[in-house]
């Protein structure tokens, strides 16, 4: 052996989160590819829904993204942070993104790739500074992989309302069925008192997951389980829809403009038998899957119609993840093994729901059920910063859309990647909005 300079223990460390961080890069990449390997350039050069971009767009803003933050924002300073042009969201909103002018699928694929090639070979020579929040562990490695990660979700969310053809799935395996008791419609209760919400993480956390801080909750019930097809569909039966008294005002203007009277995806047969359709599979709607694709009024509505309301995005967190014997806030409802594909149904690769019952370990300590992945679940509380939020590394990320606008969402979908759907991460959309993989449970006050 020759005898060189002994890395530190801290320099390995970095070492290591740096192989990882980039490990993720390459990852999110698979997945990419596997999601539009079906597609063709008619279906990627489309605008299904006014809703969605073009599969075209989602892919070159990966790139630019790729390239804005690992190319050119690298040394700092931080000039531009979104890219000026095609690929800015705020210059060009999704409805209108249809009339750009966009390359070909191949041309993106090697846009794509280009990119990639010269991030990788600029990382290579990388010492990722640890006095710089931005490098720090690679952090700027991760945001770039969760971005792409993200834009499947919305990719996916896109093939859901393809027009034409429905997507063919390429779907990696079965999910698995019910092996946990049934207990869709039980609560259990929180015991209340002072929690930790939130992070200080800055390996991986977005800034509006930070800083932690710690609240006081009164005791409340919450559902051991989101709410299933089965149960919503005798809200649906029931006339739901049409009650007046389950509906909040803003909902029930909602539900009168739209003339909506299922979740979205959701048609009766001639036999009056409720069908859905996932992807390219239609069918019967299996009572054990959890609702998805319904707005945060029909949540409101459902809640109400069962003397229940919905949670706060505080209850959520402390439901999912507060141990009050040991008073420790956990990663992840089972404990602090990382999400694998045993645990809960995530990373996209099923291209569906699994019955609500089917991880019987996606248990959190008080005993709620698949709180991380299957579907986003709608909170009550609005989309703001947490108490001495930090916009960080960027303030559009979250906080131009900040206030009242938006409701939150917790816990992840299948469509969400594992690198994303972690216990403290937060989603946030309008309350009309039926395109996400989402759905919810309830709590009541104590
Ligand atoms: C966190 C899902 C609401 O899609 O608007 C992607 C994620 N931000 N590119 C979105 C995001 C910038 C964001 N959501
Ligand atoms: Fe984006």
């Amino acid at each position: 052996m020759t005898t060189t300079a002994t890395p530190s223990a801290h320099q390995d460390h970095a070492t290591d989160a740096v192989r990882r961080a980039l490990a993720l890069l390459e990852r999110a990449r698979q997945h990419t590819l596997a999601i539009i390997a079906p597609l063709s350039d008619e279906d990627v050069s489309r605008q299904h829904d006014p809703l969605m971009s073009p599969i075209l767009w989602d892919l070159g803003h990966i790139a630019a993204f790729e390239k804005l933050w690992l190319l050119q924002n690298l040394d700092g300073p931080i000039e531009f942070s979104e890219m000026p042009g095609t690929y800015n969201p705020f210059e060009h909103p999704r409805a209108t993104r249809g009339a750009l002018p966009l390359p070909t699928l191949a041309g993106q694929r090697e846009e794509l790739a280009r990119v990639r090639r010269a991030v990788m070979s600029r990382l290579g020579s990388e010492t990722f500074s640890a006095s710089d929040p931005l490098l720090r562990d690679a952090y700027v490695v991760r945001m770039v992989a969760q971005h792409e990660r993200q834009h499947q979700e919305t990719i996916l969310q896109t093939l859901q309302l393809k027009q034409g053809e429905p997507y063919a799935a390429p779907r990696a395996f079965l999910l698995p069925r019910g092996s946990a008791p049934r207990v869709e419609g039980a609560m259990v209760r929180f015991p209340g008192g002072r929690v930790r919400i939130g992070t200080d993480d800055r390996g991986e956390a977005y800034d509006n997951e930070r800083p932690a801080h710690e609240i006081e909750l009164a005791p409340f019930d919450i559902d051991v389980t989101p709410v299933t097809n089965g149960a919503y569909r005798e809200f649906v039966d029931n006339g739901g829809y049409d009650i007046r008294q389950y509906w909040s005002d803003a909902g029930w203007a909602w539900r009168t403009e739209s003339g909506v009277r299922a979740p979205k995806h959701w048609a009766q047969d001639g036999k009056a038998q409720w069908m859905t359709r996932s992807m390219d599979h239609v069918e019967r709607i299996d009572p054990l899957l959890p609702v998805c694709h319904v707005c945060f009024y029909e949540a409101e509505a459902f809640a109400q119609s069962v003397g229940k309301r919905l949670p706060t995005e505080q209850e959520w967190e402390a439901a999912a993840t507060w141990d009050a014997a040991r008073g420790v806030k956990l990663l992840y409802p089972w404990g602090d093994e990382p999400l694998a594909p045993e645990l809960a149904n995530v990373d996209q690769l099923s291209f569906g729901t699994a019955q609500v019952n089917a991880y019987s370990r996606n248990v959190s300590p008080i005993g709620c059920y698949g709180m991380i992945g299957d579907v986003w679940e709608w909170t009550s509380t609005d989309f703001r910063g947490y108490p001495a939020f930090e916009a960080f590394p960027y303030p559009e990320y979250s906080e131009v859309f900040f206030g009242t606008d938006y409701k939150v969402l917790r816990g992840g979908s299948w469509a969400t990647s594992a690198d994303v759907a972690r216990a403290t991460f937060r989603n946030w959309d309008y309350p009309i909005r039926r395109q996400i993989f989402a759905g919810f449970r309830c709590a009541r006050n104590v």
